[in-house]
This record gives C-alpha cells, structure tokens and sequence, in this order.
C-alpha cells in the first residue's frame, strides 16, 4: 500500500483513475512559492505558541528554502502520492530535515493552507494587473493627447449622431477602464485577509498568534471565523466579476474598433493583424477579434465557479478544488488582453480621411435647432423645425446644409444670414465644453483627470 499523508484508516490503495482525478498538483504547483512563504510563517508561529523549538522551526525554515531552490531550478521532483502542492513540499521537506517537518503541520490543515496559498497568488497576480492597467490607460491618455485634432462620427444605434473628436471617443473608454482600476483597488482589502490558523473547519487548539501569521505574511486583516474562512471563496468569484467586466469593456473597445478599421478610420499595425492562408489581400483585426472573444471565455468561469459554490454546505468540500484552474485561466488571460490592449492602440494610427468620411451634415441637425435656441425660440419647437429642413433637404434629394438661407426662413423667420456658418463640424464640437465634452479644452480636462488619479493609485 502507498504511504499517504492520510493512509493511516486505509485499507487499500486508490483506484488510479480516482487517483488522477483527485490530484491537483498538475495545476497547483503554480503557487510553490507562496506554499512555501505560507509555511515559513506558520513554522515560526508554531515557535512562538511553544509547539516547535526555535531549532525546529530554523530546521523547517532552512529545508523550506531548499525546497525553494529546487522549485526555483526546475528540479524538483514530484513524486507518486503527490497530490497537490502542499503535500508535494512537505513530503519534501520531511525528506529533507526529518522528524521536524512531521511537526509543521500541527493545528494546520490543507483547507486553511490552501485558501492562504491561493489569496497570497492573487494579491500578487493583482498588483500585476493593477500595473497592466496603469500602462493601457496612460497609452490611451496618450493617443487622445496627440491626436485631439481629429474628427470622427459619433454614434447612437450604429446610425450618426453628433461629431466628436478621435481623442473623446477614446477617452470614453478610459473612463470605463478607470472605473474597473478602481473596483480593482476596492476589493483588495477584501482578498488581502488572513485564513491561516483556522484549522481544518473549527479553529486551532494550540492558541496559534493569527496576528503574528497576518504580519508575517503581510495580510491586512484576519478572518473572522474558522468555518466560513476554510470555504470563503468570495475573493475568486469577485475577481472572475471583475475580469469578466474588465473584458467586456475591452470587448467594446475592440468592437468600435474593428468597426472604425472596416469603415478605414484607423489603421492597424500589422503587429496586430494577421493574414488569410488563401486570400493574398487579406489583412485581419484579429487581435481585436480576440479581445472580443475572450470576454466570453471569463464570463464563462465566472459562471462555472458561482456554479460550483451554489448550494454547498458548510465547510470545505472537494468541490473547492474547481477554483484553481478556471482562476488561473482567467488571471492569464486578463494578463494577455490588456497587453494586447495597450498594444494595439499604441500602434494605431487614426485616418482623418476616412473617419471624416463618415461625418455628414445631417449630424449637425441638433446644431441647426440649437441656432434658433440662442435666437430665443424654445427648443421644442425648434427640433421640429430642424426636423422639417432635415425633411425638405430629404425631398429635394440634397444634403442638409445645402438648405440655403432662403430655404430655412421659409420654415422660420429667424434663420438669419449667418446660418450659413453652422455647417462646421470643429464649431459643433467646440460648442460641447462643458465638464465631459468633446471641446477640445473637456477633453484636456478628461485627459488630466485620469493622469491625476493614475498618480493616487
Ligand atoms: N488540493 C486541495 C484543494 O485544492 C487542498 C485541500 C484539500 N483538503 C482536503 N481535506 N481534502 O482544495
């Protein structure tokens, strides 16, 4: 029969299917280190209660760093009966210093270690995405600064609304991506909590100091109760919600893109694009089809894993060990999308020309009612007699602003000569100044708002 770190009660060996299927080594040895640093603490912690001598606990702390330098080189090996990382390093560790590693895991237990290992990964893996962040968010503030001159549609249902420049539509992006940095920073106090020295469900009977473990491993609280801290996943999912919004607004990012790109608005890097094994022409967004896509894929492991906790009872269950691979996916994914991300739009170049094309005087239709408003005449009616002209230019199968002064006094009598300087989109767009406008001076103030949060993060 195989030694196991649980054989004591067993009869007989594991069916080896129920073996493998069991096992999460393959997945969880990602987190060697911080089952490693997790380790260290609680050996010293144990010191400090009186159930390790300071020479035990140095031998525990020493042969850990050993265990360190083989993960660290690539040569540790995992051996048959390794199920998940914990039982990989104390097998290990056991091998390596002896009677004393039999000793680190009194009052501890794989469900207080695991949930350790795993928040101290994501704390990590947060601060990666919090850097991720800053670098797509200041190339944005970027790209709005240097292309502020240029003009492009806006639109409301995919049909032309109102002109905007290049610089606010992107910076409406920003302020989405703003948003999601800051629900970021919001749930680190919640995932930066303490499990360790819980036990396996009811607490740790050898008065373990939970406040030492916080400082030593840098947590900024401990949690509050034994049973919910061994099966609180909470931190996961909301960081599945938070990827899952965080790419989905990227989805929308890619999405106006690849429209601005078909219309010949913007061109892409050929960084970024790839091209068809049998059409010769062809050169494709697909970074940005990707970015698309992989919203789906992490809105999908959020479902799954809320899916796995529903209904659970109280404490661990196997069940929890489904939080590994769809957490690690997503944390890679995230990752790789804001990259590209950043990527993609440092090296676009916006094509004044064909996002000009785009602009039609119909666009300026709302300008035309608000040129009646400021000759004292109330907006109600004044989008109906701009709807009139938007009708008469329709009939006479010409656009808007070929309506000549003439034309317009015949639906008004306040259509004054100087109507005839309206048909200008730069006027239309400069008129927007108010605080979150497409004026050139909103935009600036848009651009130096975000720079002032990004330096407070
Ligand atoms: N590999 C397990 C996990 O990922 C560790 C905890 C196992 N605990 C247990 N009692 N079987 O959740």
């Amino acid at each position: 029969k195989k030694a196991r770190l649980w054989g004591g009660r067993f009869r007989t060996d594991t069916d080896p299917v129920m073996e493998k299927f069991n096992n999460s080594i393959n997945f969880d040895r990602r987190m060697w280190a911080q089952d490693i640093n997790g380790s260290q603490a609680y050996a010293k912690a144990l010191a400090v209660a009186g159930i390790l001598t300071t020479e035990e606990a140095q031998s525990i702390h020493d042969g850990l760093e050993k265990v360190r330098e083989e993960w660290a080189a690539g040569s540790f090996a995992i051996e048959a009966g390794d199920e998940d990382i914990h039982t990989a390093n104390e097998r290990r560790l056991t091998e390596l210093i002896g009677e004393a590693g039999k000793k680190l895991h009194t009052g501890r237990s794989r469900n207080d270690q695991v949930v350790t290992d795993l928040r101290l990964w994501l704390r990590d893996q947060a601060a990666v995405a919090t850097a991720d962040m800053t670098v797509l968010i200041q190339v944005c503030c970027d790209m709005a600064e240097k292309h502020m001159g240029v003009l492009m549609a806006g639109y409301t249902h995919l049909q032309p609304a109102q002109p905007v420049r290049f610089s606010h539509w992107l910076m409406s992006h920003v302020a989405a991506l703003q948003r999601d940095m800051s629900r970021l920073q919001d749930m680190l106090p919640r995932l930066n909590t303490l499990p360790l020295g819980c036990g396996a469900l009811a607490g740790h009977a050898f008065g373990i100091d939970r406040d030492l473990l916080k400082r030593e491993l840098g947590f900024g609280d401990v949690s509050l109760n034994s049973m919910d801290t061994v099966c609180d996943r909470d931190f996961v999912a909301e960081y599945m919600w938070w990827s899952s919004l965080t790419l989905t607004h990227l989805s929308q990012l890619a999405e106006d893109l690849i429209i601005m790109n078909y219309i010949r608005g913007v061109a892409l890097s050929d960084a970024y694009s790839t091209g068809s094994s049998l059409m010769p022409q062809k050169k494709n967004p697909d970074a940005l089809e990707l970015l698309r896509g992989k919203a789906g894929r992490v809105t999908g492991h959020l479902c799954g894993f809320l899916t796995t906790l529903k209904g659970l009872p109280r404490t661990y269950n196997k069940d929890l060990q489904e939080d590994k691979e769809p957490l690690f996916d997503t944390v890679d994914t995230v990752h790789d999308c804001l990259r590209i991300a950043a990527g993609v739009v440092a090296t676009l170049t916006p094509l004044p020309e064909g996002l000009g094309k785009a602009l039609v005087p119909e666009m300026l239709a709302t300008d035309l009612a608000e040129y009646l408003v400021r000759k004292g005449v109330p907006f109600r009616e004044t989008h109906h007699i701009s709807g009139a002209a938007v009708k008469m230019a329709e009939d006479r199968g010409f656009p808007l602003s070929a309506l000549t002064p003439e034309d317009l006094r015949t639906l008004h009598p306040s259509f004054a000569d100087d109507v005839a300087a309206l048909w200008n989109y730069e006027t239309s767009v400069e008129r927007k100044n108010a605080a979150g406008g497409t004026a050139q001076s909103s935009v600036e103030a848009q651009i130096a708002r975000v720079r002032g949060y990004l330096v407070e993060v």
